[in-house]
């Protein structure tokens, strides 16, 4: 593993510990991802700021659209490059259609960054298998640049992803140069299959049927909407892989993003500050309730 390897510590908000006052950054670069979805590359503008900042893969910040209001939205980006930060932002709502309509040059207000993240060192020698649903890839990503940057780190890396047409494909040209390169490998499944398409068809849970996993020195990471993370973490619990080596990124509405506010409770923990991402054992018992 490199020595600058993101891995023990958790970086600090660097806008000020538990801030509630955003950071402006400038869009760089905005790239269409598909109908609905949008990833826009951002800088701070303050160049001290723009050298402190850290992440870890998992990691959000909470996105500012002057005049209308915050969202978390995870970094999608290379941990490695943190001066330039990605977030992949579904336009549904009134944040982040507002962010939908923004150009080039626009500024916006971040603060983060916020939450634990993924573990990285629990991949160690392990078998990694990475399960993402739609807009899931996006905390995903910056994983698959670390394993990229730490191959040695850990054993077999496959990567399942689903989503509803192979146009809605995210980083369609990624996956396709991360299946090429084979470092990784990538299984991508479409619940709505195009004349083109000549992979699987059917929800991603499905390709779990095609890969052999060795439940033992598995690790799994899963991330989607909630019925996915739901079906896929007693699914691996089938293929017999311990509660204690899942792990799922969940969402709920935020506020001030650092376990003040309350807004973000599930039981006893608060999303923002315990999580996003929990392990399985963690919140099983929560997993069956509706309206938590
Ligand atoms: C830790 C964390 C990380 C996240 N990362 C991301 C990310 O990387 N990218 C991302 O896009 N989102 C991400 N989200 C989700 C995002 O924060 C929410 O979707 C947020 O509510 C969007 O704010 P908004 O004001 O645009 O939506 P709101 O106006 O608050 O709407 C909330 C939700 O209502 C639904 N909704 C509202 N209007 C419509 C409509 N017209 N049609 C259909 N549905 C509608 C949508 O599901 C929407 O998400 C993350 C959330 C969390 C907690
Ligand atoms: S968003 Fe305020 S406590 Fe989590």
């Amino acid at each position: 593993m490199k020595e600058n390897a993101v891995i023990e510590r958790r970086p600090e908000p660097v806008c000020g510990m538990n801030s509630w006052v955003p950071v402006p950054a400038r869009i760089l670069a905005i790239h269409q991802e598909n109908f609905n979805t949008k990833t826009f590359t951002v800088e701070f503008i303050d160049e001290y700021l723009r050298s402190a900042y850290r992440f870890d893969p998992g990691q959000f910040n909470m996105i500012y659209v002057p005049g209308i209001g915050e969202a978390a939205i995870s970094i999608s980006s290379n941990p490695h490059q943190p001066a330039k930060l990605e977030h992949t932002i579904r336009l549904v709502g009134t944040v982040t259609r507002a962010m939908g309509r923004m150009k080039v040059g626009d500024m916006v207000g971040l603060r983060g960054p916020f939450g634990n993240g993924w573990p990285l060192a629990e991949m160690e020698g392990r078998d990694v298998l990475i399960m993402a649903g739609g807009i899931g890839l996006a905390p995903l990503r910056p994983v698959i640049y670390w394993l990229l940057e730490n191959r040695e780190h850990c054993r077999r890396v496959v990567l399942l992803y689903g989503c509803r047409t192979p146009e809605d494909r995210l980083y369609a040209t990624e996956l396709e140069q991360w299946e090429r390169e084979g470092k990784l490998d990538v299984l991508v499944t479409v619940d709505n299959a195009t004349a083109e398409w000549s992979g699987p068809v059917g929800v991603v849970v499905n390709l779990m049927r095609r890969v052999k996993v060795n439940a033992e020195r598995t690790t799994v990471f899963v991330c989607g909407p909630r019925m996915l993370n739901r079906v896929a973490a007693w699914g691996f619990l089938q293929l017999h892989v311990p509660m204690s080596q899942v792990y799922l990124s969940l969402e709920r509405n935020m506020n001030c993003g650092f376990g003040r506010c309350g807004h973000c409770q599930y039981g006893s923990k608060f999303v923002c500050r315990d999580g996003p991402v929990f392990r399985f054992d963690e919140i099983a018992d929560l997993f069956g309730k509706e309206e938590i």
